[in-house]
């Protein structure tokens, strides 16, 4: 695995326990041999997750999250794989050259690209020419302290000054693939020149793309002028500001979103730093889904226009389906939170920001601008909205007031109010009802619970692989058959089997991921019977001569020579005989 050896890794893993580092994020309950705590992967009421000392994992029962200490890393702090093995030594103070480098600057050149022009921008702003852009920033109260904390730089007045220097640094299919160059009749073109630039980091906090903004001259086509989407910019999977706050969102709990990164950087101006930016576009539910794990508390603090209302709107959607219900600032006079910091200073913004409005009551407040309420097709309206809105609330309580709220402002009865209100089912439940639905044949449900059940036993004991290996020819369900036949390697390459290093094996694959939480999440008796392991291999066994029957039976009809006939017929009786 890139560089550094399965049994280096093994080691690492062994240096720590999943348990105290699991404790260092979240406090963990004791209970029976294992401790729980409350699931960061799906929004969690009650402690659903489990951690296991004496197998190193943990898994929800709820969602189904499950894995080792690397994975634990990698998802709750959103790095790659690497960079967890490199804390996790940290931790357990193993010696080990995973360069940082390594991690920051992957085996993809754009990478390079993009950091060298960095310091290529960077360096502009302060040359002669950096003068002007440097005023434009100092009169929007930008001061050089916050330039070089963002890092922000500037691109010259020339149209060819970073196709020159990239030329001789880098190969030219490399440099227009970073679209930082494009190609025309007459020669190289910088994407980027008389603009003040803004770097854009992935969450490991590598600068990845740009984004451009006018400041002076005739260029007023486009406000500002985002990089081109490459393999390693992909605008809908980041968030803006997101590795320098993402520590103190953590241990505040609360994480603020804003759409525009010059907003993110007045907010920090001001010592608000746990805030990151959307940047314009609708929040993507892979950027709902970092924002849920940043923190508990989720405070959206858009622009104040019209757009800005609708994009929290829209945002508060996409993180509702994730059962994340955020709280919401509003801005008066359309105002963005950069303008309205500069306009009414700190601390009537932190007032803001302590005072955010719950989220029905800004949907609500948003739902009744512009209505009549004396106009009744206004109220019928608004009413069938607010019915909507209510149906996307999980939280009883909150549901109740907000029926309640709806009564009162529009003199409807609640019972009227009530009737057309769906009754909520959790989400798991719902889960539950799919899984049910689709396998209604009870048959499968047999052959699925014995395939669980065996690898559930594969995972624990190398007598169980052994018995599958000799039994099994095929199981049934996808799925479970590449994970089994994933254990059984592991077992030939290693001799025995170790489910928290299993994990190494299918890390990034997130289908197998998920069947081991499932199984996990099964939480049978540690002890089992060779009379129970046999059960389930005959089970699965059936299965296989029920399918290969089928299969013969169709091979012997469309057979025509007789004697080939009969000796698939043989087949036939020899497989039931051994069923
Ligand atoms: N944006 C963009 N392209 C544009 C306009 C906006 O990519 N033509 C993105 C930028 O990432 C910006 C965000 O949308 O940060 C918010 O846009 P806007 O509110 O217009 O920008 P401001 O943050 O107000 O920037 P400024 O104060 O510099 O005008
Ligand atoms: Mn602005």
């Amino acid at each position: 695995m890139a560089g550094i050896s399965s049994e280096k890794i093994n080691e690492i893993r062994d240096s720590v326990d999943i348990v105290d580092v699991i404790s260092s994020y979240i406090p963990l309950t004791p209970k029976g041999n294992n401790f729980f705590c409350v699931c960061p992967f799906h929004d969690d009421n009650n402690p659903s997750m489990s951690v296991s000392r004496t197998k190193q994992i943990y898994t929800c029962f709820s969602c189904h999250a499950t894995g080792n200490v690397f994975k634990f890393i990698m998802d709750y702090e959103n790095v790659p794989f690497l960079e967890a093995v490199k804390r996790v030594a940290n931790i357990g103070h193993i010696d080990v050259n995973i360069n940082t480098s390594g991690y920051k600057k992957t085996d993809n050149v754009l990478y390079d690209i993009y950091d060298f022009s960095l310091k290529i921008y960077m360096n502009n702003i302060n040359t002669a020419e950096g003068a002007s852009a440097k005023e434009y920033l100092k009169a929007r109260h930008i001061s050089e302290e916050t330039i070089k904390k963002f890092d922000i730089g500037l691109a010259l007045t020339k149209k060819d000054v970073i196709s020159k220097i990239l030329l001789k640094k880098f190969k030219e299919p490399d440099i227009l693939k970073s679209g930082l160059v494009q190609k025309n009749e007459f020669g190289y073109v910088d994407l980027y020149y008389n603009r003040i630039m803004f770097p854009l980091y992935n969450l490991n906090g590598q600068v990845i793309g740009y984004s451009g903004r006018v400041y002076h001259g005739e260029d007023t086509t486009s406000k500002y002028i985002n990089t081109k989407e490459t393999e390693i910019f992909h605008k809908g999977e980041l968030l803006y500001n997101y590795h320098r706050a993402k520590d103190l969102a953590r241990m505040e709990n609360t994480v603020i979103i804003m759409e525009g990164f010059m907003d993110v950087i007045r907010a920090d101006t001001i010592g608000v730093a746990n805030v990151v930016a959307t940047m314009g576009t609708a929040v993507t539910p892979k950027q709902a889904n970092i924002i849920r794990r940043m923190a508990n508390n989720i405070i959206l603090c858009f622009d104040g226009d019209e757009a800005g209302q609708k994009a929290a709107m829209s945002c508060s959607d996409e993180l509702l389906s994730l059962g994340v219900m955020p709280k919401v600032v509003v801005l008066e006079d359309n105002l963005d939170p950069d303008e309205y910091i500069l306009k009414f200073g700190k601390e009537k913004f932190l007032e803001k920001i302590n005072n955010p409005l719950s989220l029905s009551d800004f949907k609500l407040n948003y739902l009744k601008k512009n209505l009549n309420f004396d106009n009744e097709n206004d109220v019928a309206k608004y009413t069938n909205t607010v019915i909507g809105e209510i149906n996307k609330i999980e939280d009883d309580i909150l549901r109740e007031l907000t029926i309640k709220k709806l009564a009162k402002e529009t003199g409807l009865d609640e019972s009227i109010i009530r009737e057309k209100v769906k009754v909520p089912t959790d989400k798991i439940k719902k889960v539950e009802i799919k899984r049910s639905v689709t396998n209604n044949n009870v048959k499968i449900d047999k052959y699925q619970k014995a395939e669980k059940c065996l690898i559930y036993y594969m995972l624990l004991s190398k007598e169980v692989i052994k018995m599958y290996n000799k039994k099994i020819t095929y199981m049934p369900t996808y799925k479970y058959r590449s994970l089994a036949r994933e254990i059984s390697l592991f077992y030939k390459e290693k001799g025995n089997i170790n489910i928290a290093d299993l994990i190494n094996f299918c890390i990034d694959d997130e289908e197998m991921s998920n069947t081991i939480g499932e199984i996990q999440s099964m939480n049978l008796k540690e002890n089992y019977t060779l009379e129970q392991i046999d059960d389930y291999i005959n089970v699965i066994r059936e299965y296989n001569v029920i399918n290969e029957t089928n299969r013969l039976m169709e091979l012997m009809k469309k057979e025509t020579n007789g004697a080939k006939k009969a000796q698939i017929a043989q087949k036939i009786i020899d497989l039931k005989k051994g069923e």
